[in-house]
């Protein structure tokens, strides 16, 4: 396992589509393992693959539930529409607010190879649908509006803000701060 360094959203490889795996293999097992390695030592909530270089249909995040790895996912379904702030690894300390679905239903595989589904609403369906925009060449950046810059301050702050407040609610690792990377 490794920590990969990821692309600036000044890197034209992230605007190239990716390619769907057609094997999971010890290559593929490893990247999502260092995809996860280098999104939790970069405190993100979700990684596409194209942020390290590859342009291969893999997405991991964590909303604070453990790790979930989606392989060549394609969304079946999405209803509503909510509107959050974004951030992404790619555009550290840029953010912007976006619009999503509400709800989304995915079909991808998973490390195992074996087809799953999931049901994704509020912060998950965000990260999902802002993981595979990724997977297709597109930053938040091209969809969001009223778009600033936070200092690392406003950031550290922001991330302490919710530390406390998870630590009262009941002790459980759950991030839903404000300042988020995807
Ligand atoms: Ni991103």
């Amino acid at each position: 396992m490794a920590i990969r360094v990821i692309r600036n959203d000044t890197d034209e490889l992230l605007r190239k589509k990716s390619r769907n795996v057609e094997e999971i293999d010890n290559k593929v097992r490893e990247l999502v393992l260092d995809m996860l390695d280098t999104m939790y030592d970069k405190d993100g909530v979700g990684l596409a693959a194209p942020q390290v270089g590859i342009l291969k249909r893999i997405v991991v995040y964590d909303i604070g539930e453990g790790p979930k790895v989606l392989i060549n996912p394609i969304i079946e379904k999405a209803t509503g529409k909510q509107c959050g702030e974004e951030g992404c690894l790619s555009s550290p300390n840029v953010f912007g607010e976006v619009d999503r679905p509400e709800k989304i239903v995915v079909k991808a595989y998973d490390i195992d190879g074996k087809e799953i589904k999931v049901k994704a609403t509020e912060l998950e369906a965000i990260v999902i649908c802002h993981e595979i925009d990724h997977l297709n060449g597109v930053l938040f950046l091209d969809i969001a509006r009223d778009i600033y810059t936070a200092t690392n301050e406003e950031i550290e702050a922001a991330k302490e803000k919710t530390k406390n407040e998870l630590e009262h609610k009941n002790g459980k690792k759950k991030k839903n701060n404000k300042k988020i990377y995807k």
